[in-house]
């Protein structure tokens, strides 16, 4: 009689170990909130975006050119932003700056702006979705990124760039980062931050860039459903930057998408590697600009 450990369903006890017949078929769940039941491109996507480790990202922002031209640090992308890449976790940009400055070797996953159709000398909130997917699926993105202005005049408009976004992206496996922009009219505190975020979320967003708000920032996280990474914005002091990074993810945040308070620091490789120390090692603001100010 063969031994019960050993028999393969068809009884050659020779090639049995290879099955391991004993040893039970892991069905792990998935680490980021609110993606557990996603397809496999879709969580492979996420787990490139988001270090599975942490359960966080640093993502760089330098999408500004497609509404304000040559921002302040992003003049010569070439020069400023290539030599970033390896400090960070996602490259986020726009199609036309990815194909023309961005080395193909570099490897890092592209969150894409894909909404477009507005600049600074009109309204920002009138845009379209302006990338095609196939051409997303071409550059091999592993986010698309819409921008959504909720009671904004054109909320309508920038809801629907969402949706369809979040359709054609369904399709392909490319997961969509719906992006609240705030008009000059809204406040960015915790109730509108919080209503923006999870419409967006509502809507079928995969995840969701917000701004960092000094009260009751734990509840715009607490009521989205999947996770929020903070957009820096204006130019801080960087001990001011940091503060704001450890603050966002203690009270839930799942990384940054940040753009500005990197690439127009005084040093902007230190400031990457500072805020990744911050995002990932939960890093007290103290010691990461204390490494920032010794690079
Ligand atoms: C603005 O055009 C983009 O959405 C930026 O990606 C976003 O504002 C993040 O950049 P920053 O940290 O400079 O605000």
């Amino acid at each position: 009689m063969p031994d019960e450990q050993t028999t393969t369903p068809g009884g050659d006890t020779g090639e049995s170990k290879a099955f391991s017949p004993h040893i039970p078929f892991e069905t792990p769940g998935f680490f980021l909130r609110g993606s557990g039941n996603l397809d496999w491109g879709m969580k492979n996507r996420l787990s490139r975006i988001f270090n599975p480790k942490s359960g966080r990202t640093v993502m760089l922002a330098f999408d500004h050119g497609y509404i304000m031209g040559p921002t302040t640090g992003l003049e010569r992308i070439d020069l400023n932003i290539v030599p970033l890449c390896e400090h960070v976790d996602v490259l986020m940009c726009t199609r036309g700056v990815l194909r023309s400055c961005i080395p193909p070797t570099v490897t890092k996953p592209i969150a894409l702006r894909c909404s477009a159709g507005a600049t600074i000398l009109k309204d920002l909130s009138y845009e379209h979705v302006g990338v095609d997917i196939e051409d997303a699926v071409r550059l091999d993105a592993a986010a698309m990124a819409v921008q959504v202005y909720v009671g904004g005049e054109h909320e309508h408009d920038t809801l629907e760039n969402l949706t369809k976004t979040i359709d054609a992206g369904n399709r392909y496996g490319i997961p969509t980062l719906g992006v609240t922009a705030v008009g000059r009219e809204m406040v960015r505190d915790a109730r509108y931050l919080g209503l923006a975020c999870r419409i967006i979320a509502e809507l079928g967003a995969h995840y969701v860039k917000t701004y960092y708000c000094e009260s009751d920032f734990e509840q715009v996280t607490a009521a989205c459903p999947v996770p929020i990474v903070i957009a820096g914005g204006k130019k801080l002091p960087e001990l001011d930057t940091l503060k704001m990074c450890y603050n966002a993810v203690q009270q839930g945040a799942a990384g940054v998408d940040m753009g500005r308070n990197i690439f127009q620091a005084d040093k902007p490789v230190a400031m990457a590697k500072a805020v990744s120390a911050v995002v990932h090692q939960l890093m007290p603001p103290a010691d990461a600009y204390q490494m920032y100010q010794d690079a």
